[in-house]
């Protein structure tokens, strides 16, 4: 049985404790290339800003905990559009960031000595959040084989070892894996899940838009009507708009689900800012044109930083299918830990993957500009040479 989190026992992120290291070597003066942080080196959309500048001529009183009316509808729009999925009022909840949305559903569900099945690698802060509501992550490992994917075999042996498993998350393109999940995966997965009735589905399309494929997305509501009332679809501006620090994030699912989420909402920190809800407004809503042009500037900086390690014997690494990392596997290294901060002493932050359950590889973000990245590739790479 998990033990009540105190403050002491909660881990902070590892991302965010080597972005800071960075920082701070930079802030002495020394020459460090950082590709630890998940943040586009963008601006948000320019109409995003016209609408931000002009609602601070109105008065920005509280909003519903689930978000203005506005937002609501052009998510609900949003979601039909791109996913052809229909969600009435209720069932749509906006919250600070995705992160927000997914720990109050984590908050709202689960008890002391429940389970979430997350595959790895995962992104750090679900093991943490999931920790913090006092149940237990029950890690799956995936392989580079298996394409960092979560396979319906080993999710049905999870389900089976499990005593009380409450969720499975499933999150496409990864953090940090960049793999996507194809249809026919999906279905088998939904089959393994239609065994499991009492088991809920996370399932964070927060990179949905930044891909590298002509595929149509497939998300599991889609490719399984018959489960939407056991699936939590969460996504937000932070990177599709390069909006992180506007924190608006949402979540779609079942209505009983979506009132407890803005309940916990209401308690915790009653809504997410209003200004920035209209300007999320002004992006869904606005021309989408950028997106496409940001998503060809990532995929160029992800082939160039590809030939630099690709060249390099010792790394092996997948190219992503979307989002903005590169989760190279050094061979040649016995701790990623120790090896990040030899990196880091060699002018290159970059995150260790122990942190995302993956030990042996490294995370490197290439939402960054392109020569600094491969500067940064480069130090890597010559780092891992002198070491041999
Ligand atoms: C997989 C994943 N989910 C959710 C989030 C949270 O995003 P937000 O900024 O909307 O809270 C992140 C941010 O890094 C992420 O990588």
């Amino acid at each position: 049985m998990s033990t009540p989190p105190t403050a002491d026992n909660i881990l902070q992120s590892p991302i965010l404790i080597m972005a800071k290291r960075a920082a701070l070597m930079r802030a002495q003066g020394r020459d460090v290339i950082d590709l630890t942080l998940g943040e586009p080196d963008f601006n948000a959309p320019p109409h995003v800003l016209e609408a931000a500048h002009a609602a601070l001529s109105g008065r920005l009183t509280y909003s519903p905990s689930n978000g203005i009316e506005p937002l609501r509808h052009a998510i609900r729009m949003r979601m039909k559009d791109i996913r052809n999925l229909d969600y009435a009022d209720g069932q749509v909840t906006v919250g600070c960031g995705a992160k927000q949305i997914i720990y109050n559903a984590f908050q709202a569900t689960l008890k002391s000595g429940d389970e979430v099945i997350v595959p790895a690698p995962y992104w750090a802060s679900y093991p943490a959040m999931i920790k913090m509501c006092g149940a237990r992550p029950l890690i799956v490992s995936t392989t580079r084989e298996e394409g960092f994917r979560l396979t319906a075999e080993h999710l049905e042996a999870a389900l089976r070892l499990a005593k009380s498993p409450k969720w499975v998350v499933l999150n496409a393109p990864g953090n940090p894996s960049g793999s996507l999940y194809s249809r026919k995966q999906l279905l088998a997965i939904a089959e393994v899940l239609r065994r499991y009735p009492g088991v809920m589905v996370l399932s964070d399309d927060i990179y949905s838009e930044i891909r590298y494929t002509n595929d149509p997305y497939q998300t599991l509501a889609a490719v399984a009507p018959d489960l939407r009332d056991r699936i939590l679809i969460v996504d937000g501006v932070s990177k599709v708009y390069a909006m992180t620090g506007w924190r608006v994030g949402w979540g779609c699912g079942p209505t009983p689900l979506i009132t407890a989420i803005s309940s916990v909402q209401s308690q915790n920190c009653t809504q997410t800012s209003t200004l920035s809800q209209l300007a999320a407004v002004a992006a869904l809503n606005g021309s989408q044109a950028l997106v496409k042009e940001r998503n060809a500037i990532y995929r160029q900086r992800r082939d160039s930083a590809l030939s630099v390690l690709g060249a390099c014997e010792a790394i092996d690494v997948a190219c992503p299918e979307g989002a903005f990392y590169l989760l190279p596997r050094i061979r040649t290294i016995k701790d990623d830990q120790a090896f990040a901060l030899i990196l880091l002493e060699a002018g290159v932050a970059t995150v260790p993957g122990s942190a995302f359950g993956i030990p042996g590889h490294l995370r490197l973000s290439f939402a960054t500009d392109e020569s600094i990245l491969i500067a940064g590739c480069e130090r890597l790479v010559q780092k891992i040479k002198a070491s041999v």
